[in-house]
């Protein structure tokens, strides 16, 4: 029998399932309670948004960019912007849970569904990882302004301190060059207890958030949407009291050069700052919660995304104008910006806040993962544990436990950089298809069109998209022309790859609004997200390569024949 790799799921279909209910498991999630408001959804948006990224990730960018870092997170918003309008018809016309998954499988077909379902592990499971890392790094740190310490071996990862431990060795007796960070990671080394040369280094409090967060999303929804709510105004009221206060103590001599490191030094920062805008489309996997997810969900979205972007430009100029960007290489950047100018008391609070918003992101993605894990498991993907409720809780309990281990496990062990680069390369990638996805969608049927339901507004993308791309190639001809360079050094030279990919992306796209007059928004936001990827370099594609290959692996092994589409 041939493969039939793209069959779909029709948008009817994913409907009649959702309300007549075609297994024990479906019947059972109807059980979901139905709870969740437009203020519950956007909350839940800036909960999921507001985190690791604003209140960490953020130092490394502008350490590198410059106070234009603001810039930065302009284009992004942007970005995300055409992505969530992507998202928002998506969810306005296929309220069920599953997010980006359930979206594919009515547009692409089963293959690319299951290969989004697979990479939107990335985003929840792998980015909570990150947001752990980032979580433990903050409360360490204000412990220590406690005067608590906890023995730097138990606070990071293997990998940070070994390569620490090297760094220093080869430093010999000069450490003046050596930072703060790597001379504590090397401590780390030298202290930690070992067998042989194998030291036992592991992040504890990685570990005991991720048990904490996985038992709150086990035990229900409503536990869930109070906790997060509190936690929202306290976040959302010190990024403004940050601003605010921080306002006071800008010298705009910092803010020269805006561009210190050029385009390129700004763009060296898209991994953290992208990471600092994932989450919004994390409420999409709480449909089937949303008292009316078809007009609901895409409100919440937006409001959320608009929120955070103000938010973040303002932040992002504060920090930089309060002390010199090249100061700003630091795991806590807002704590540390009032410490250097003698708020000590204020840089106390900001670092309570942080964990406390960093676990509020948590709390969402590990809410998030088991639901996708649900939905694929409905579909026959997975297997039907993966979508068994809970009779008291009415949670995805197997699904909870599942992700809180996949989560805490690399924990203990992994890179913050490292997962914060997959994290976003993986959701750029889901956001790619989700764009795609609308371009492709089966017309309205008549009951659908009359609906009142969020809709992508129209703009014929015919002329605009290849005379700006045609724009674009001639503004950059020489940067274009360099990259067929090679210089004969291949580490250098395979960052560059991407590349092609993203001109020959670009190129198709060109021709085929022209040919099919294509909406203009969702091609905007296929093209920006590949662009934001070409940016993560090779080693991160690559890795993110095998990782598809290795879901495409299961699929076929089982995923394929299990498919009730296979029935
Ligand atoms: N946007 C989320 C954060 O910054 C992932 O923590």
């Amino acid at each position: 029998m041939p493969l039939n790799l793209f069959r779909k799921k029709s948008i009817d279909l994913i409907m009649k399932d959702r309300q007549a209910g075609f297994s024990d498991a479906e019947t059972e999630a109807e059980g979901l309670r139905r709870v969740l408001s437009v203020k519950d959804l956007t909350l839940m948006g800036i909960a999921a948004v507001i985190g690791a990224g604003i209140f960490s990730t953020i130092g490394n960018a502008a350490f590198n960019g410059g106070p234009g870092v603001s810039i930065l997170f302009i284009i992004t918003a942007i970005t995300c912007g055409f992505s969530a309008m992507c998202y928002a018809e998506f969810a306005s016309r296929i309220p069920v849970a599953g997010s980006a998954y359930t979206y594919a499988y009515a547009s692409f077909g089963e293959l690319i569904a299951w290969i989004i379902g697979w990479d939107l592990l990335m985003e929840y499971a792998i980015g909570n990882i990150a947001v752990a890392i980032s979580w433990s790094e903050y409360f360490t740190n204000l412990l220590e302004g406690f005067g608590i310490h906890i023995p730097a071996y138990l606070t990071m990862d293997y990998l940070s301190a070994s390569k620490a431990h090297a760094e220093v060795i080869a430093a010999g007796t000069d450490l003046s060059k050596i930072s703060d960070k790597v001379q504590f990671a090397a401590q780390a080394w030298n202290t930690a207890p070992g067998l042989g040369s194998f030291k036992f280094i592991a992040d504890i409090p990685a570990l005991a958030i991720v048990f904490l967060i996985t038992y709150l999303v086990y035990i229900g929804i409503r536990e869930t949407k109070r906790a997060t709510n509190a936690m929202v105004f306290l976040k959302v009221g010190v990024v403004v009291a940050v601003v605010l206060l921080g306002f006071f103590y800008v010298k705009p001599a910092n803010w020269t050069p805006f561009l210190p490191n050029g385009f390129e030094g700004m763009m060296k920062g898209v991994s953290g700052v992208f990471f600092a805008y994932i989450g919004f489309d994390a409420i999409s996997t709480t449909a089937e919660e949303c008292k009316n997810p078809q007009r609901d969900l895409p409100k919440g979205m937006i409001y959320s995304l608009i929120i955070c972007t103000i938010l973040y430009i303002l932040v992002a100029l504060v920090l930089t104008g309060m002390v010199n960007y090249k100061e700003l290489q630091v795991e806590d950047p807002l704590a540390f910006v009032f410490k250097n100018v003698g708020l000590d008391n204020i840089s106390y609070v900001i670092s309570i806040s942080a964990v406390i918003a960093t676990a509020s992101v948590m709390l969402i993605f590990q809410m998030g993962q088991p639901r996708i894990w649900m939905s694929m498991s409905r579909d026959g993907l997975l297997p039907e544990k993966f979508s068994s409720i809970h009779p008291k809780y009415k949670t995805p309990w197997f699904a909870t436990l599942v992700t809180g281990a996949v989560v805490a496990i690399p924990a203990l062990f992994m890179n913050l950089t490292e997962v914060t680069d997959l994290t976003s390369i993986g959701t750029l990638f889901a956001f790619v298809l989700v764009c795609a996805g609308v371009l492709i969608l089966p017309e309205e049927n008549a009951t659908e069109a009359n609906s009142k339901r969020f809709r992508i507004p129209y703009i014929n993308s015919k002329f605009i998209v290849p005379l700006l791309f045609a724009g674009i190639f001639i503004y950059f001809k020489q940067e274009i022309m360099s990259l067929f360079d090679y210089n004969g050094d291949w580490h250098v030279y395979k960052d560059k790859l991407p590349y092609f990919l993203f001109i020959l992306a670009a190129v198709i796209m060109s021709v085929l609004s022209f040919m099919k007059n294509l909406s203009l928004i969702p091609v905007l936001g296929m093209l920006s997200c590949l662009y934001l990827m070409t940016e993560l370099g090779y080693t991160n594609w690559l890795r993110f390569l095998i990782w598809l290959g290795l879901g495409l692996i299961i699929y076929f092994s089982y995923s394929y024949h299990k498919s009730k589409l296979n029935k």
